[in-house]
């Protein structure tokens, strides 16, 4: 299929390489500077499989780049829209860069048959903007076709998903979007587009809420002396409940998890419903990070001068995205009571904030630390040689926010007279 993909951010460029993979015929439309970096290779993402999908696209032909949204979809048989839709101050969607999409297609009269809508958008918006088409006499039906993809693992969930959602009105565009994903081997669920719509923001608040469980029970097990870990583990062995997303810890980060839950209280909310048990989830997540601040406050007694080593930058491991990320609360929190903040990440090597110093390994980051704290459960903090980090810290605390350490490393770190280990939930 010869298909225009608008926006490269993660959705927008995943998908656009491994249809590109698949044999499609796939223009990537961005802003110009965007495209520059792109054509000079510069993905602006990290994310394990990319860089060789998108080597991949360019040495095969099958992706190209444009920034005339217009010129680029002359020839093209749909138009995918993976245009951003943060969330305003007021709570409401802004879907300001659709229309601004659209807005040419309308403006040159004449538009790809069909739109196939990637990005998170509030229900009943792909009725409104099909709406928009008709008043300018297009005839293109718009398809709301949600992504569910992690960063982390954007390809593999790319390429091997649970479902397809499709929601569209006619069979043509059901055979089309059928046609687009012939390649992958996963049920398509075909619906109406306002379900489709809200099938993506019920999956991420729902596991969201799955972690706010977590989080919450793992705090009646620290008052009762039980190990969440062991009490998840029985709980998410019942296959109606299942064992993913009841890892307690900081609490969920990232662009989406947030965004998407006030996008859907404020949907609620233009409809008269309160939707009090997303309110709940929202709420025991803004406390994950006060609470081990509250910890760390209670170990050390006095903050005067205090230096707190943080592991993990980015909001999950095998990213380098920072957006939302835990570690952005926890540093505000720490400037709020004076905490100097001394921090190590495996990707992240720069972040745009004042009153954090990035150091270039662990190590280094925990030398005169009066505690560390784990933030990201990257794999390769779990080799950390943890007799070593203790030696080198002003005062050997560790707060396993992730309840990543085993054992093993925690013994290691234990070795040191003065040492004391926090983790999570036990
Ligand atoms: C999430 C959804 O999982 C995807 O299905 C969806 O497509 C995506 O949002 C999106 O809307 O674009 P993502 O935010 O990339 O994906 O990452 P997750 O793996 O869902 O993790 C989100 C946060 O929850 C992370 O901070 C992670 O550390 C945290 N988490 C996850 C927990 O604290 N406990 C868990 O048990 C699982």
């Amino acid at each position: 299929m010869r298909i225009t993909i608008v926006g490269t951010g993660y959705v927008g460029l995943v998908a656009a390489v491994c249809l590109a993979k698949q044999g499609h015929q796939v223009t990537a439309v961005d802003r110009e500077p965007v495209i520059r970096g792109l054509r000079a290779g510069v993905l602006g993402i990290w994310e394990p499989g990319l860089e060789e999908l998108f080597a991949d696209g360019r040495a095969s032909g099958n992706l190209r780049w444009e920034t005339d949204v217009v010129r680029a979809s002359l020839d093209a048989e749909a138009l995918m829209l993976a245009v951003g839709t943060p969330t305003r101050p007021d709570g409401h969607t802004d879907l300001s860069q659709l229309h601004e999409v659209l807005a040419k297609f309308m403006h040159h009269g004449d538009c790809p048959p069909l739109i196939i809508v990637k990005s998170t958008v509030p229900v009943g918006t792909c009725d409104e903007l099909e709406v928009s088409l008709r008043e300018t006499g297009l005839r293109t039906e718009i398809v709301s076709n949600p992504e569910f993809l992690r960063q982390g693992s954007a390809i593999q969930d790319f390429m091997y998903p649970d479902r397809i959602v499709v929601g569209c009105q006619s069979p043509y565009a059901e055979a089309e979007l059928r046609h687009l994903y012939a390649r992958i081997d996963a049920p398509v669920q075909v619906c109406d587009r306002r379900s489709a719509e809200l099938i993506k923001y019920a999956a991420n608040t729902f596991l969201a809420t799955k972690i706010s469980f977590a989080n919450m029970m793992s705090d009646l097990c620290e008052g009762y002396g039980a190990d969440i870990r062991q009490v998840m583990a029985g709980v998410g062995s019942d296959r109606r409940i299942g064992p993913h997303f009841l890892q307690a810890g900081v609490g969920y980060g990232g662009s989406c998890f947030s965004k998407d839950l006030q996008s859907l209280l404020t949907s609620g909310k233009l409809v008269g419903l309160s939707l009090p048990m997303l309110e709940a989830t929202a709420h025991i997540n803004e406390q994950r990070i006060p609470r081990f601040i509250a910890k760390l406050i209670s170990c050390w007694g006095n903050l005067q001068g205090k230096r707190l080593a943080v592991l993990g930058i980015s909001f999950k491991p095998n990213t380098n995205d920072v957006r939302d990320a835990p570690f952005l609360t926890l540093l505000k929190q720490c400037q709020l009571h004076g905490i100097a903040v001394q921090a190590y990440d495996p990707v992240v090597q720069h972040v745009p904030y004042d009153g954090v110093h990035v150091a270039d390994s662990a190590y280094t980051a925990s030398v005169g630390a009066d505690a560390i704290m784990i933030l990201t459960e990257w794999p390769q903090f779990v080799s950390l040689d943890w007799a070593r980090m203790a030696q080198g810290m002003r005062q050997p605390i560790m707060l396993d926010g992730r309840n990543l350490l085993p054992n093993k490393a925690v013994e290691r770190f234990l070795e040191h007279d003065a040492a004391v280990y926090i983790p999570v939930g036990r």
